[in-house]
């Protein structure tokens, strides 16, 4: 299990885009999957097909309690596919109140989130927390809660100088936590067929070889139409659609290469020799 804040301080970039993309990719691979909506936007909400949320996070940070995010989960509203539905803690305009009044909390401030998620995150394979666009106190609290952080930048004038504050800043959360969170990666995000675009690229790549993941997500109408309707690319018939959902599933499994997914179910024979034994568990490389 790990838990991932998407993170990039400019709006627009395409971060929960990553999010819905990632979370589809890991949900039609068998993987149970947490969305975490931590924008008052809610675009992940109903993104996700969530349009009348029961209760949202909101509540759940105000609360202050342990796993208080449980109360809130719902599956999403997208059609049933070949895996499990994600699930989403949803988001309102509300959460930008509760993260003046978390402000002010001089104890619990920068780890409501964590408090809220502790506990809950072990029923998930996966936990994608999309962010806000800013680095202020919501974010800081996606940062508090995460295991690894994925950077999402567009390729575009001053995309650099964004993608280093917020190594600085996640740094310097994690000279407090121990290494935690790690950054995971950039997902290059809307790379356009442009000469501008693939000079923006390129210069991203050459800083920071050793973090830019392959693929790219490519700027599609695919992918915008996805949004429109609130369902997952890959569902879509048209053009480009089975292209951007394939994006999305390299990239889910280059965050984790050394993931096994969940076994699929095979269908139980009459004639199966069944033992009362059940065989050692395997073990996941890559998890503690
Ligand atoms: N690969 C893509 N191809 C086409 N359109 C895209 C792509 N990625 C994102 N978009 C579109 O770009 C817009 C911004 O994307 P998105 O909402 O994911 O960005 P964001 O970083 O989450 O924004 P915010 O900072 O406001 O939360 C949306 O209209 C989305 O549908
Ligand atoms: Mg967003």
């Amino acid at each position: 299990m790990a838990v991932t804040a998407v993170v990039n301080q400019k709006g627009g970039v395409g971060k929960t885009t990553v999010v819905l993309g990632l979370a589809a990719a890991a949900a039609a691979r068998g993987r149970r999957v947490l969305v975490v909506d931590l924008d008052p936007q809610a675009n992940a909400t109903t993104g996700l097909g969530v349009w009348n949320p029961g209760s949202t996070i909101d509540a759940a940070l105000d609360t202050d309690r342990v796993g208080s995010v449980r109360s809130v989960i719902e599956p999403a509203g997208w059609p049933e596919g070949d895996g499990p539905v994600p699930h989403v803690a949803p988001s309102s305009p509300r959460l930008a109140q509760s993260e003046h009044q978390m402000a002010t909390d001089l104890i619990g401030a920068q780890d409501r989130l964590a408090t809220a998620l502790d506990g809950v995150v072990a029923d998930y394979d996966d936990v994608l927390i999309d962010c806000p666009p800013s680095l202020g106190l919501l974010t800081v609290n996606a940062l508090f809660a995460a295991d690894r952080v994925v950077i999402v930048a567009e390729p575009a004038a001053w995309s650099l100088d964004g993608v280093e504050q917020i190594l600085r800043n996640v740094n310097r959360i994690a000279e407090r936590r121990d290494g935690r969170p790690r950054v995971a990666g950039i997902i290059v995000s809307r790379l356009a067929r442009t000469r501008d675009a693939s000079y923006w690229h390129n210069q991203l790549t050459e800083s920071h070889r050793d973090l830019v993941l392959v693929p790219a997500v490519r700027l599609r109408a695919a992918v915008t139409e996805a949004a429109a309707q609130s369902v997952p690319v890959g569902s879509l018939t048209r053009d480009g659609a089975a292209a951007a959902a394939a994006e999305f599933d390299a990239l889910s499994r280059a965050l984790d290469p050394d993931r096994v997914d969940p076994d699929p179910i095979v269908p139980a024979r009459a004639d199966a020799d069944v033992s009362v034994d059940s065989p050692p568990a395997l073990s996941t490389p890559g998890e503690p």
